[in-house]
């Protein structure tokens, strides 16, 4: 059956564009940092992690303000509707993850001392008094959270690539940037 759909709108397909390269280098530098030597390399992997993990939630943030000001392009037609619930299902959790995920390493972050060095360009200072047992214990959600973030994402993923070269429909090009 031939599909069909509009497209969501160009500042939407940029920002998630965008933003899926940023959280696809901050997941696995969030696995590895720690494992890494001390070192000035160590603390590099920490703050690129840290920026783009700042970047993902402000752009997160406008967002849910774009879509909530232009909504989003009707279900793509051909496709069943357990498959347009399901997805949507997936949406609304990426959403919810891809604020919580990062504002819980942020504030984890403040209470541990360490401002971040967003790319280098300028300095975000802590905001909160200094605990490393509350930070622990953020880190941790932050940490369990980030898992069922990865797991999420692979299922979005390998859906998308599905539609892209199994199904050879139009859904992919619902959010493809040309
Ligand atoms: C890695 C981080 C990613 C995140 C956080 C993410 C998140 C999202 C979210 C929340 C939506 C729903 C948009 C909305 O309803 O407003 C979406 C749609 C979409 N994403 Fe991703 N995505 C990521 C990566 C990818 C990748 C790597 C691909 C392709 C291989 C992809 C392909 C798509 C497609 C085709 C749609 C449109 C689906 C539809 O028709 O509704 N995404 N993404």
């Amino acid at each position: 059956m031939s599909v069909e759909s509009p497209r969501y709108s160009l500042p939407h397909r940029v920002i998630h564009w965008i933003m899926a390269v940023a959280i696809l280098i901050a997941i696995p530098g969030g696995v590895i940092m720690g494992k890494l030597p001390p070192g000035q390399m160590q603390n590099n992997v920490y703050d690129l992690h840290k920026s783009l993990g700042v970047l993902v939630l402000v752009l997160a943030l406008i967002r849910i303000a774009l879509k909530r000001r232009d909504g989003v392009p009707p279900p793509a037609t051909g496709v069943e509707p357990w498959q347009t619930m399901a997805a949507t299902s997936v949406h609304h959790a990426l959403y919810a993850l891809m604020v919580i995920v990062p504002l819980l390493g942020f504030v984890a972050n403040s209470f541990y001392g360490a401002a971040i060095p967003f790319f280098w360009l300028f300095t975000i200072p802590t905001f909160t008094p200094h605990n490393e047992e509350i930070a622990g214990a953020i880190f941790s959600m932050h940490t369990a959270l980030a898992i069922l973030f990865g797991i999420l994402l692979a299922v979005h993923i390998g859906a998308a690539l599905y539609h892209r070269f199994i199904r050879k429909d139009a859904v992919f090009a619902r959010m493809s940037l040309p």
